[in-house]
């Protein structure tokens, strides 16, 4: 499903990023994944996925 509409990123995309890049904020992961930047609607689901995300870290870290 798509989070960002202005940009066509989906929830699974925020998702991918945030188990592989453990970003500490929402600016950190903007610099990641372009959400957020045009109308701004998204930040708010953005955060949420996030931190659901953050909450229930993978239990392998990946090599490559
Ligand atoms: Fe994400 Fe507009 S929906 S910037």
């Amino acid at each position: 499903m798509y989070v960002c509409l202005c940009n066509a990123v989906s929830d699974k995309t925020i998702r991918e990023i945030v188990r592989r890049y453990q970003p500490k904020s929402i600016q950190q992961l903007r610099q990641l994944v372009p959400v957020g930047k045009q109308c701004g609607k998204c930040i708010c689901a953005v955060r949420e996925i996030m931190e659901e995300e953050l909450k229930n870290p993978p239990l392998y870290k990946e090599i490559a």
